[in-house]
């Protein structure tokens, strides 16, 4: 029989495996930032103090569930990452580098966004809506962020030397 077999339990394992996501950002930050310009810094460290925030509020909405906080990792985000670290080390540092990056960055906003959707869905269709409204907070807070790294990727390709 299926591990997950119930809305309840999927909407568990969608917001567990968005924790890990958001966990995976605060935990990757300041090892990209070692290698990354002074632009992408400020941007990696605002994504750890958003995704602190968005942790928080998949852990209430968890709890919230009678769900355990903690499940298996991340593997999209966290293969996402480890992408871009090898961009932050491979690539010659400066617009180069910081193209890669906020490319990196982008896949990985995007989704995060998707995934929040999937998740809203599911509370929508369970009535929950105090979570629907919670979620929809960290979702929006994924677009700006992707929309903020739009704007980065045009400053960033302006100093490229081509
Ligand atoms: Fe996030």
């Amino acid at each position: 029989m299926a591990d997950t077999d119930t809305p309840r339990a999927l909407l568990i394992v969608a917001l567990q495996d968005l924790y890990d996501a958001e966990l995976a950002w605060i935990e990757r930050s300041a090892e990209l930032q070692r290698n990354a310009s002074y632009r992408i810094g400020t941007y990696l460290a605002e994504e750890a103090r958003a995704a602190q925030a968005q942790a928080g509020r998949l852990t209430s909405a968890i709890t919230a569930l009678d769900g355990e906080v903690e499940g298996p990792p991340n593997i999209w985000l966290r293969a996402i990452l480890d992408d871009a670290a090898r961009d932050a080390e491979t690539i010659a540092p400066g617009p180069l580098r910081d193209t890669a990056l906020v490319g990196a960055f982008r896949k990985g906003k995007q989704a995060e966004r998707v995934s929040y959707e999937t998740a809203i869905g599911l509370a929508r269709r369970m009535n929950q809506d105090e979570l629907v409204r919670t979620l929809t907070v960290s979702r929006d807070e994924e677009a700006r962020t992707d929309a903020a790294l739009v704007l980065l990727l045009d400053t960033v390709l302006r100093d490229l030397v081509v």
